[in-house]
C-alpha cells in the first residue's frame, strides 16, 4: 500500500521532488532521533541526550538583547519606532533597503580587519547562506555540471548546491598527514579525475575558516587556490560564513585580500557571507553573495526575489552593524568568550586522552577518536558514534557525514550550551573513557591502545557527495526536524 503511494508520487511528482538529494533519508537521522526522543535537561530530564551537533552561536546573546533593549527605534514593532512600520512593510525591491546593504559591506570589512573595503552596489541578499550557495550556483553552473569540493566539508553542501540546481559536487580528498591543508595536487588530481570521467568542472568552492575543521586557511594555500582556478578558468565560491568567529591566532585572511596582492580574473571569484553563526542569528536568514563579476551581481539580484531578507529584518540590523562602538565590542567579546569555551572544551577532552586537530575559529571542534575505533573502517566509525550517542548521550557527528574518508574523526559543537551543560558533557566522556580503560566492550577498544598511522595516504576520487549518506543534523542550521527543542540550559 505504501509503496504503491510512493511509486504513484513519483509520477505524479517533479523528478526534484522526488529525488533523495535533500539527504534526510540517512541513517544519520537516528542520532537526532536519539536526541529528539530524550533531549537533556539540567533539571527536568539529566539523563537525557546532550545536542553537541548543532554549529551555532548564541554565547554574546545577551549583549544583542542589550542592543535591542537600548534602541528601541530600531524595531518598528516599539512604541518608539512604530512611525517608520508602514515604510518597512510595503518595501519589496530586491536590491534590499540601501543603508542594510551599506551596513552589510562595513561589517564585512570590519571582520576582515579593515583591510578590504566591499562595495555595497555588489552585496546581493539571499535566505541565509544557504539560499545564497544556492542562488550563486544557479548563476555558474548548469544541470550536470560539477564543482570541486575539498573534504572534509559542510555536509549540507550537497543539498545546498546540488539538490535544486542538478550541480554535482566532487570531491578533493584531503587528510590528516598534512592537517587536512588544501594543496594543489590535491586539487589537480581531483580535477584531472573529472575530467577523464567526462564531468565539466565549472568551479571551486571552499569554506575558509572551516567546518567541520575550525581551522584557517593560509594566505599561500589561499593564493595557490586562486592561481589553480585562474589556471583553469573556473570559478572560486568562498564561503566565509565563519569569518567572525576566529578566536585565536593566526587571524582570518580572506580571499578578498589575497585578489589585492596577486594577479588574477576577479570575473571567478564570489564570496558567501552570512550571519548566521558570525553574530549567531540563523533564525534572521541573512546571507550574502558578494561577487566581483558584474553580470553574476545584476542576474544574482534578480534571483534574489526568491530568497529575500525581510525589510523588518534588514531595518533592525541596518541599525545594529552601523553602530560602530556596539560592533566593536561585541566582536571582540564574542571571540574572547569564543577562545574561552573553546580552551575549556579541548583541555577537558586533553585530560581524558582526547586530542582535536589544532583549530582557531568556528563554533566545533574536530576530535580525532581513530585509536578507538576497532578498525579503521568507516563501519567501526558509526558503531562507536551510535555508542556515544545511546550510551553516552552525546549527539555529536562522524566524519563520514562531513565526506572524511579517514574514519574516527568526530565534529563537536561547543557553542550552543552553557557552561554547565559542557561540564556534564565532559563528566560523561571521561566516564566513558574510563570505562573503556578497564576495558568494557565499546565496540570500540579503549583508548591505552595502538594508534594507527598517521600518515595515511588517500586516493582521490571523484565520487559525488550524493553518493554518499549525509547526516541530517546539518541538513539545515537548526534541527531539520519539526518541533525538535534545542535545550537550552538554564
Ligand atoms: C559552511 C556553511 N555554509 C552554509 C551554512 C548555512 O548557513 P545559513 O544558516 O546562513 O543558511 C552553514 C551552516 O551550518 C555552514 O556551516
Amino acid at each position: 500500500m505504501a509503496m504503491g503511494f510512493v511509486s504513484e508520487n513519483h509520477q505524479i511528482l517533479s523528478k526534484i521532488a522526488t529525488s533523495d538529494r535533500h539527504g534526510e533519508n540517512s541513517a544519520y537521522f537516528e542520532g537526532w532521533k536519539a536526541y529528539d526522543r530524550n533531549p537533556f535537561h539540567p533539571t527536568k530530564n539529566p539523563h537525557g541526550v546532550i545536542q553537541m551537533g548543532l554549529a551555532e552561536n548564541p554565547l554574546c546573546f545577551d549583549l544583542i538583547e542589550e542592543w535591542i533593549r537600548n534602541n528601541p527605534k530600531a524595531s518598528i514593532c516599539t512604541p518608539e519606532g512604530v512611525n517608520e512600520f508602514r515604510n518597512i512593510a510595503i518595501f519589496q525591491d530586491y536590491h534590499g533597503l540601501p543603508e542594510f546593504r551599506n551596513a552589510v559591506a562595513k561589517f564585512m570589512g570590519r571582520v576582515r580587519g579593515g583591510r578590504v573595503q566591499f562595495d555595497p552596489n555588489r552585496i546581493v541578499m539571499s535566505g541565509g547562506a544557504t539560499g545564497a550557495n544556492e542562488l550563486i550556483m544557479f548563476c555558474l553552473a548548469d544541470p550536470g555540471d560539477a564543482f570541486l569540493v575539498p573534504s572534509p566539508c559542510y555536509s549540507a553542501f550537497g543539498r545546498d548546491l546540488g539538490w535544486r540546481t542538478g550541480v554535482n559536487l566532487v570531491t578533493v580528498n584531503c587528510d590528516s598527514s598534512n592537517n587536512f591543508k588544501i594543496t594543489k595536487a590535491a586539487l589537480e588530481a581531483a580535477y584531472e579525475k573529472a575530467q577523464e570521467d567526462n564531468i565539466n568542472v565549472k568551479g571551486l568552492i571552499i569554506t575558509n575558516p572551516s567546518n567541520p575543521l575550525g581551522t584557517t586557511l593560509d594566505r599561500e594555500t589561499l593564493k595557490s587556490v586562486v592561481s589553480f582556478i585562474n589556471e583553469k578558468n573556473i570559478h572560486l565560491v568562498c564561503d566565509e560564513i565563519y569569518a567572525a568567529t576566529v578566536f585565536s591566532s593566526p587571524g582570518f585572511v580572506s580571499v578578498s585580500e589575497v585578489i589585492q596582492e596577486m594577479e588574477c580574473n576577479r570575473d571567478l571569484i564570489h564570496i558567501v557571507s552570512s550571519l548566521s553563526k558570525d553574530m549567531g542569528l540563523p533564525g534572521f536568514r541573512v546571507g550574502i553573495v558578494y561577487s566581483y563579476n558584474d553580470a553574476v551581481v545584476n542576474c544574482g539580484r534578480k534571483m534574489s526575489s526568491f530568497g529575500l531578507v525581510s525589510s523588518q529584518t534588514q531595518y533592525l540590523l541596518a541599525a545594529m552593524l552601523s553602530d560602530e562602538k556596539f560592533m566593536e565590542s561585541y566582536l571582540a567579546e564574542s571571540s574572547r568568550r569564543l577562545a574561552k569555551r573553546h580552551a575549556i572544551f579541548t583541555k577537558g577532552l586533553e585530560q581524558v586522552g582526547i586530542t582535536c586537530l589544532t583549530s582557531n575559529a568556528g563554533l566545533f571542534c574536530w576530535m580525532d577518536l581513530r585509536r578507538m575505533l576497532k578498525e579503521q573502517k568507516t563501519e567501526a566509525e558509526i558503531l562507536l558514534w551510535l555508542k556515544i550517542i545511546n550510551d553516552v548521550k552525546l549527539n555529536v557527528s562522524p566524519g563520514s557525514s562531513f565526506q572524511c574518508s579517514e574514519p574516527g574523526w568526530y565534529r563537536v559543537c561547543f557553542a550552543n550550551m552553557d557552561d554547565d551543560t559542557v561540564d556534564v558533557a565532559l563528566k560523561r566522556i571521561r566516564a566513558f573513557v574510563d570505562q573503556g580503560k578497564r576495558g568494557a566492550d565499546h565496540s570500540s577498544t579503549p583508548l591505552k591502545a595502538k594508534r594507527p598511522k598517521t600518515n595515511l595516504r588517500l586516493s582521490f576520487s571523484s565520487r559525488t557527495l550524493e553518493e554518499s549518506v549525509m547526516s541530517p543534523h546539518m541538513m539545515s542550521p537548526n534541527s531539520p526536524i519539526p518541533q525538535s527543542p534545542l535545550v537550552r540550559a538554564t
